[in-house]
């Protein structure tokens, strides 16, 4: 794969097609960190509404982290896995004290706040500060996995440096921020888990699965 021919095709594609998502309009840290986390468990259909709500009870990290728990999980209602709000709210609180309100820009930073995984911190670090880091969740697995026709198990915890090093090898470094959301938005509308659309995708050229027509079999993911 040639990077810079591939981030060319990918992101002529995201230009043009890309959903119009509430979160897609900001670039304030805080609201994409919120929008992040609502959106590991439950889908983008289901977070919209629930993230707009939330942006208008709590507009700014100070407003959250004044916010009583119950309120907070209140809002919460419907979206479950209730740890996500809890530490959310946990570490907004971290921000507004120890940071003055400012959401973090360091990888060491933001890694350190509760909730905030490897996986979210790369894509707040990369959709709100436009810095080239990894954002690698079950669907940019499933991409990349296609792409480069990887076999590295996704279940497994020691695939995930794998993929992380083979994410950065193709991050647009001038435009790392629409760069991760084009391959989330690839993996949402074409690169779907049963049946990708290959005939339609804009990268099909690029990719190594489709080649091999073996885009049904990847990514491995054994049963835990
Ligand atoms: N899934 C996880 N993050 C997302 C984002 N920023 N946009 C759309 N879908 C997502």
């Amino acid at each position: 794969i040639k990077p810079e021919d591939f981030q060319r095709d990918l992101l002529q594609w995201y230009d043009e097609n890309k959903r119009d998502l509430p979160w897609r309009r900001e670039r304030d840290p805080y609201k994409i960190w919120v929008s992040e986390i609502m959106l590991q468990q439950t889908q983008v259909d289901t977070v919209i509404p629930y993230y707009q709500r939330f942006m208008s009870l709590f507009p700014t990290v100070k407003d959250l982290a004044e916010a009583d728990e119950e309120t907070v999980l209140k809002a919460w209602e419907g979206l479950g896995y209730y740890s996500r709000a809890r530490n959310l709210h946990s570490a907004v609180k971290e921000v507004n004290n120890t940071y003055g309100g400012e959401v973090p820009s360091s990888e060491k930073d933001v890694k350190s706040l509760k909730g905030v995984g490897p996986y979210t911190a790369g894509a707040i670090l990369s959709i709100a500060f436009n810095i080239p880091a990894p954002a690698v969740d079950g669907n940019v697995m499933r991409v990349t996995s296609r792409l480069l026709a990887i076999y590295d198990d996704i279940a497994k915890a020691s695939s995930r440096k794998i993929f992380e090093e083979t994410a950065m090898e193709l991050i647009d470094k001038d435009r790392p921020s629409d760069f991760n959301q084009a391959l989330m938005e690839l993996g949402a509308l074409i690169c779907t888990p049963k049946n990708p659309a290959c005939l339609i995708c804009p990268v099909n050229e690029h990719c190594s699965a489709r080649k091999e027509g073996v885009q049904d079999l990847l990514p491995v993911k054994s049963k835990k």
